[in-house]
């Protein structure tokens, strides 16, 4: 029987439909695996169901090799998969997106409102006993009618976002995709611009894009400097897609307007820089943690597993559009 690692507490569901098709080397444990076990529990392994933390490169193919058939990334991004070191080998790479498109696009549009509503600084400030009533002129916020949204990364997560914005009255401008790549034409009611235009004219810049070689700190102290100094940055996307020094830098001497973060460079990590500063937001990775996104990615990944391992296509292969 084919057996199948699975490297972090999945929804009971997911469990039983694994169970009735494989073995199941199963942590019941959210806590990161140490690499040491993750590389001996490949060994012997013909599928995996992994996450972020998991860390499969040259090294963790050849440790699930002759067996590996499938590593089924229980995220949409796939930054933590050395994908030509799969192919390769022959072993199948898949992740989950679509699942999770609207519980990311519904964070981002939450973070947006919470930084320029300052709906978490006011939290703060009243556990802090710090607020003294009503008054007119009172931690005033900004509105997002009229405003401009400014998506980088135009794919499935950025237009379910600008979607959203424009229920809000948002007008919408995106980066373009690059020359030659796969996908639908933008929206009519959406501007294609080169990036430093888009930055330059967002009221909010919001970041989409997957982690790459050339997106790693796409947004620096140069792109930063082309923001309006009453923009705010949003990422919902990767960490290390913003050098995170440079943007303290930035939000400490206000050169922009805020930020609301949902991921950062080197996570649990958090430049303690961010710390002190109120026109930031912070949240600890949640764009997709919702009881049924994250249902149905776990679902997805273990479909994946199982489609492969019976010899049938999987069903979101990692480097065929997805
Ligand atoms: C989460 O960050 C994901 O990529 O799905």
């Amino acid at each position: 029987m084919n057996r199948v690692l699975v490297t972090t507490r999945v929804p009971a569901s997911v469990l039983a439909r694994l169970r009735e098709a494989c073995e199941v080397d199963y942590v019941d444990s959210s806590d990161p695996m140490p690499r040491a076990d993750f590389l001996a529990r490949l060994r012997g392994a013909h599928g995996v169901l992994c996450v972020l933390q998991n860390r499969l490169d040259a090294e963790a193919f050849d440790a699930g090799l002759p067996t590996l058939r499938v590593a089924a990334n229980i995220a949409v991004g796939y930054d933590n998969i050395d994908v030509a070191a799969a192919a390769s080998r022959g072993i199948v790479v898949t992740n989950t997106p679509d699942v999770l498109t609207d519980a990311v696009a519904d964070f981002t549009i939450g973070l947006i409102l919470a930084l320029t509503r300052r709906i978490v600084e006011g939290d703060r400030l009243i556990r802090a006993g710090g607020w003294t009533g009503w008054a007119l002129d009172f931690m005033l916020g900004t509105e997002l009618r009229g405003r401009t949204l400014g998506i980088v990364g135009f794919g499935r997560i950025g237009q379910a976002t600008a979607e959203r914005a424009r229920a809000f009255g948002m007008r919408v401008i995106a980066t373009c995709r690059p020359p030659g790549e796969p996908g639908p034409p933008l929206p009519p009611d959406v501007a294609c611009l080169p990036l430093d235009e888009v930055l330059a004219a967002a009221d909010v810049v919001s970041l989409h894009v997957p982690l790459t070689p050339a997106t790693r700190h796409l947004i620096g102290a140069r792109e930063l400097a082309r923001m309006k100094p009453t923009a705010v940055l949003v990422n919902t996307a990767r960490g290390p897609v913003v050098d995170e020094a440079a943007l303290v830098d930035a939000l400490t001497e206000r050169r922009i307007a805020g930020a609301a973060l949902d991921v950062f460079e080197r996570e649990p990590a958090v430049h303690h820089g961010l710390f002190g500063l109120d026109h930031v937001v912070l949240a600890p990775h949640l764009g997709s943690s919702s009881v049924e996104t994250r249902t149905a990615m776990a679902d997805l990944a273990a479909r994946n597993v199982i489609a492969v391992l019976r010899g049938e296509a999987p069903l979101t292969p990692i480097g065929d559009g997805h």
